[in-house]
């Protein structure tokens, strides 16, 4: 008697293998054509992915997985590869022409899918329900084909998008890894934390907006850990709202590697998310960014990062005038 759970990984690694043998026939064409000439990805790192190509239309899957393969319906459901419809009997393929990228666990057991548009179709990225193997907060795309790169440059990258760890992984850098898109969880981090014995992290997620905000979202989220040490974090925002695929389109791998090397700490890039777009002349501004600054300085556990905060920020709102420092110092340690 096989598990369940045996038999699911049975059914996703058989529709792995689906997909990535339709990318190679002519129904695969335009998303083979895509990955080599919009993407620029050799036949090397679109293997070493296991990347794939879901056909257009509605029980390809469906059929071959139940009718050729003979597995029952209801595990093919449960994989969430097809979905009963809504009007009558049967059932639908989930995927339906996109571009296809196997979502694997640490072991490399494909667990789940993402699965792009090739037109300007929404959402842009179709990925599989949660199901009894794949938990979104609990996976890291990539991490099998990362784990031992992070262990190797005790450090790893964690960036917003399949393609970016793609591109990255196809420029050397294999120590990256997607949270998915969504916020990165605590989880999600102990995972990682695993391979790395100085427990470096870089989060270098899209430049633009949504991209910021995510690493907020992130910092909130860790911030207890981060706050005790027990995780270096970093943040890189690359140059233009860009993400890591875009730069490196443009950039050398040697420039990527720079900005990593330079990336700030995170306490930093929070002191400069609270001043940026403020005026510190004016007495409005100069306030708020106080309070900011004394809420995101006073959970610091070690007194010698404490301080070296403390005349850092002061230095900042000293506004250039030196003499001010030891003042805003005094003042700084009093709301502290
Ligand atoms: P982005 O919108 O930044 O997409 O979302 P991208 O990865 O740069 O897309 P490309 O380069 O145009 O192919 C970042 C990540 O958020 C998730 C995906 O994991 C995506 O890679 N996402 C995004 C979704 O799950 N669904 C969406 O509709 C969009
Ligand atoms: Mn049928
Ligand atoms: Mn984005
Ligand atoms: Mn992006
Ligand atoms: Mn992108």
């Amino acid at each position: 008697q096989i598990s369940l759970r045996d038999q699911l990984y049975e059914v996703l690694a058989s529709t792995a293998q689906f997909y990535q043998h339709a990318l190679r026939q002519s129904l695969g064409q335009k998303a083979m054509k895509y990955l080599q000439q919009e993407r620029k990805l050799t036949t090397e790192i679109i293997q070493q992915f296991g990347l794939g190509y879901a056909p257009a239309g509605w029980e390809t899957l469906h059929r071959y997985l139940v009718e050729d393969r003979h597995y029952p319906v209801h595990l093919v459901e449960k994989a969430g590869l097809i979905k009963p419809r809504k009007e009558g009997n049967g059932y639908y393929d989930v995927f339906r022409d996109r571009l296809m990228i196997p979502i694997r666990d640490v072991q490399g057991r494909v667990i789940a899918f993402g699965g792009r548009t090739l037109t300007e179709e929404q959402p842009k990225y179709l990925n599989s329900p949660e199901t009894e193997l794949f938990i979104k907060g609990k996976t890291l795309f990539a991490l099998d084909q990362a784990k031992d790169g992070i262990s190797k440059l005790d450090q790893a990258v964690v960036v917003e998008g399949y393609f970016d760890v793609i591109t990255l992984h196809a420029a050397g850098i294999n120590n990256a890894v997607a949270s998915l898109g969504t916020a990165l969880s605590i989880e999600q981090v102990r995972l990682l934390l695993r391979y790395s014995d100085s427990k470096q992290l870089i989060l270098n997620f899209d430049a633009d907006k949504a991209g910021v905000n995510a690493a907020e979202r992130a910092i909130g989220e860790i911030a207890t850990l981060a706050y005790k040490g027990e995780v270096q974090l970093k943040i890189l925002n690359l140059p233009n709202g860009k993400d890591a695929d875009e730069y490196l389109q443009t950039h050398t791998v040697k420039d990527y590697q720079q900005l990593l090397a330079n990336a700030p700490l995170w306490l930093n890039w929070q002191i400069e998310e609270i001043i940026k777009d403020r005026d510190l002349k004016q007495a409005t501004d100069f306030q708020i960014v106080t309070k900011e600054i004394v809420k995101l300085l006073q959970n610091i556990a070690n007194s010698d990062t404490l301080n070296y905060y403390i005349s850092y920020c002061a230095e900042i709102l000293s506004l250039g005038d030196t003499r001010l420092i030891p003042l805003r110092v005094e003042n700084l340690l009093t709301q502290i």
